[in-house]
């Protein structure tokens, strides 16, 4: 059985729930994929042959420079898709609709969060993207290189990733809330050559500096990689230069050409490196590559949106995360969609602030995270109620386990009943939506993402690899590659293979993708995710190891141990509670608490602050040595301990636990 931090509060607030949407008749009517009956032919069709049936779509949907020669090369558990093809994503998300009606079309609208603003057409953003290609050009970058991206939200991060794309080079974006010392430690595993930053972006009502953390980061040539910064100019703040190696996008832009062909990438060349958190305290570089990546994030958010030219869809995630990668930027230009990108966060000066960017440009299609939606839950129906949201058809989610209170609000107060909810389920490691309702087919139960995208062959397993039955609970695998699946851990083949396809022995020779999730399908076949199985806590719908979080508390001088586990919390769904044993010469304060937070911010950026430091004398482990979790788990958040707990070594340990030390 599946084990997880919230596994089984989940469980008991899904069995309750009872309720069926419809996709309204009108709406199914005119959709891309209509009816139950057309989703079950499509997914029939790609089971019977994934190949055949992606290979259709890639001729369907994507422009290639030369066509493949094998859809599928599958050597388990590594994967290559459309072997022999050439394409270029950024021509796939440009070039082709410049000479259609779309070439006037905003391609990016986007709101500052001081409330400027600015749109691109397709044309436009074309232009910029070639201006910086050839910056990037001018600097050495040349196809295969890396380049880190470290942004705010602002149309030159989508610009940066698009021009990298176009030449060829790698992007690997760190989300501008990453600390400089998390942000050195993936340069150096890139080994980037360029980094564009920015002076710095608007969050919250305040000028957040970006330029100091590579500044920073870069110190005493900490990246040697490196030769070059390229600086976008977004708050004006006074920043440090390093002549030579510093370089203002708008002293460049202006000389640098408009054209710059894209350049036919083999189908399986790598597009980008993002880096997400496992169970050690390293970081995974997952690895994306062009081809196979290009048409699935394109054909989900084609189907899963059910996008029609005159929408316009809004994501707000940052682009520093996959969702930001796949769709604000690949998935909706690659259909040649209008995107809207927002610099803001929720914020208490304006709690309407969400609703009066879909108001401003009447967004058709609006894809959040359960953490925002239940922060806007919270702050009261009177700000979404004093604005105009009748424009929505779409509502999405993503990012964690959507609780049926917070679903039924978003339907009922900002869908105004109107709107199908898309509960998508995927990871980083995906690439693209895997579990999720498409609107006009699947009818919608609060709290689950209903069924698998076609194609996509997922099931519930036992540790053994055994199918389990409706309604039980166990590990949630996919069984078939998919174009946009991970290639593999970036420079770490032996670790890719361990993380995710050795926990679940392969049966009858076949390999599964194990997700880290533990899950369950209903009777009526509905996958109900609950939560991860593995030390990964999720914050805000942000993926956090507890590893990583502990070896930033080790690091510092006052610690000898810390156990790092996830509280449950009502609005970050899980925070961070960490029991720290102190060194000899040390004793707990206040004080230290916030130091040690403060420490953790450091080392690897705001989003993996604790929210509660406990001071320990010991931890529970097993005879063995092992920290046992599951009771720290249970201490933190109060609760009874669940489980056994004679295989202990030291039983005083838990009873000092339970209180501060
Ligand atoms: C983990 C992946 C994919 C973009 C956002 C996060 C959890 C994601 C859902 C969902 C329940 C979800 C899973 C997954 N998760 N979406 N709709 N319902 N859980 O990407 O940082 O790679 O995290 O987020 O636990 O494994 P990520």
């Amino acid at each position: 059985m599946a084990q997880s931090p919230n596994s089984q509060s989940a469980i008991e607030s899904i069995l309750q729930e009872q309720r069926l949407f419809e996709p309204p008749a009108e709406f199914a009517a005119a959709a891309t994929v209509s009816g139950a009956d057309q989703y079950q032919a499509l997914y029939d069709k790609a089971a019977a042959d994934p190949a055949a049936f992606w290979a259709e779509l890639a001729e369907q949907e994507l422009h290639w420079f030369k066509k493949w020669d094998t859809v599928l090369d599958w050597q388990p558990p590594f994967a290559k898709w459309f072997v022999g093809g050439k394409i270029n994503i950024s021509y796939n998300c440009l070039d082709r609709h410049l000479d259609t009606p779309r070439r006037d079309k905003p391609a990016l609208v986007w709101e500052g969060e001081p409330g400027d603003s600015r749109t691109l057409t397709y044309a436009e953003l074309h232009a910029e993207v070639c201006q910086m290609a050839n910056v990037l050009k001018d600097m050495g970058v040349a196809k295969g290189d890396r380049v880190g991206i470290y942004m705010p939200m602002v149309p030159e991060a989508a610009v940066a990733m698009l021009a990298c794309a176009r030449i060829g080079a790698a992007h690997t974006v760190v989300f501008g809330g990453f600390s400089s010392e998390a942000l050195r430690d993936r340069l150096n595993d890139a080994e980037a050559k360029v980094v564009i930053t920015a002076d710095g972006g608007f969050r919250k009502d305040k000028a957040m500096p970006l330029k100091p953390a590579v500044d920073a980061a870069l110190e005493g040539n900490a990246v040697p990689s490196v030769t070059n910064v390229l600086v976008v100019q977004r708050t004006k703040q006074d920043v440090a230069w390093t002549e030579g190696r510093d370089v203002w996008w708008h002293d460049v832009k202006p000389g640098a050409s408009t054209d710059c062909a894209a350049e036919p990438m083999d189908s399986e060349d790598l597009l980008f490196i993002l880096y997400t958190s496992g169970t050690t305290g390293k970081p995974k570089g997952v690895v994306h590559t062009t081809g196979g990546y290009n048409l699935y994030t394109h054909t989900t958010f084609k189907w899963t949106f059910d996008i029609k030219e005159d929408d316009v869809y809004w994501c707000t995630a940052d682009v520093g995360w996959i969702t930001g990668h796949s769709y604000i930027v690949y998935g909706p230009l690659s259909n040649g969609a209008t995107s809207v990108m927002y610099e803001g966060a929720p914020r208490k000066s304006n709690p309407g602030c969400f609703w009066d960017v879909v108001e401003k440009y009447k967004v058709t299609i609006f894809y959040t995270a359960p953490t925002a939606i239940r922060a806007f839950l919270k702050m009261g129906d009177q700000h979404p109620n004093a604005r105009d949201l009748t424009s929505l058809r779409i509502l999405g989610t993503v990012g964690e386990p959507i609780n049926p209170e917070a679903w039924m609000w978003y339907h009922k107060v900002i869908g105004g009943e109107n709107c199908p909810i898309i509960d998508t389920w995927w990871q980083t490691e995906t690439g693209g939506f895997m579990i999720t309702p498409l609107p006009g087919a699947i009818a919608t139960k609060p709290g689950s993402a209903t069924k698998p995208f076609p194609g996509i062959l997922a099931d519930i397993v036992d540790a053994e690899g055994n199918p389990v039955g409706a309604n039980e609970g166990g590990y949630l695998v996919v069984k078939h590659p998919w174009p946009s699946m991970m290639r593999t851990v970036y420079g770490d083949d032996a670790r890719f293979r361990r993380t995710y396809w050795e926990h679940i022995p392969p049966k009858d020779g076949n390999y599964m993708y194990f997700a880290g999730d533990g899950a369950r399908k209903d009777e009526d076949g509905y996958f109900w995710i609950m939560g991860r199985t593995d030390d990964v806590l999720n914050v805000s719908g942000h993926r956090l190891g507890t590893m990583e979080i502990e070896s930033a508390l080790q690091s510092h001088p006052a610690v000898a141990e810390a156990a790092v586990v996830g509280r449950k919390d009502d609005l970050k769904g899980e925070d961070v509670f960490a029991f720290v044993i102190l060194e000899g010469t040390h004793s707990p304060s206040d004080d230290l608490k916030a130091e040690l937070k403060q420490h953790v911010v450091k080392e690897i950026g705001a989003i993996a602050r604790p929210g509660e430091i406990r001071f320990a004398e010991g931890l529970p482990k097993t005879r063995s040595g092992k920290i046992i979790r599951r009771f720290l788990r249970n201490l933190a958040s109060g609760e009874e301990l669940v489980g056994d707990a004679t295989t202990m070594e030291d039983q005083s340990v838990l009873e000092k636990l339970r209180t501060e030390s």
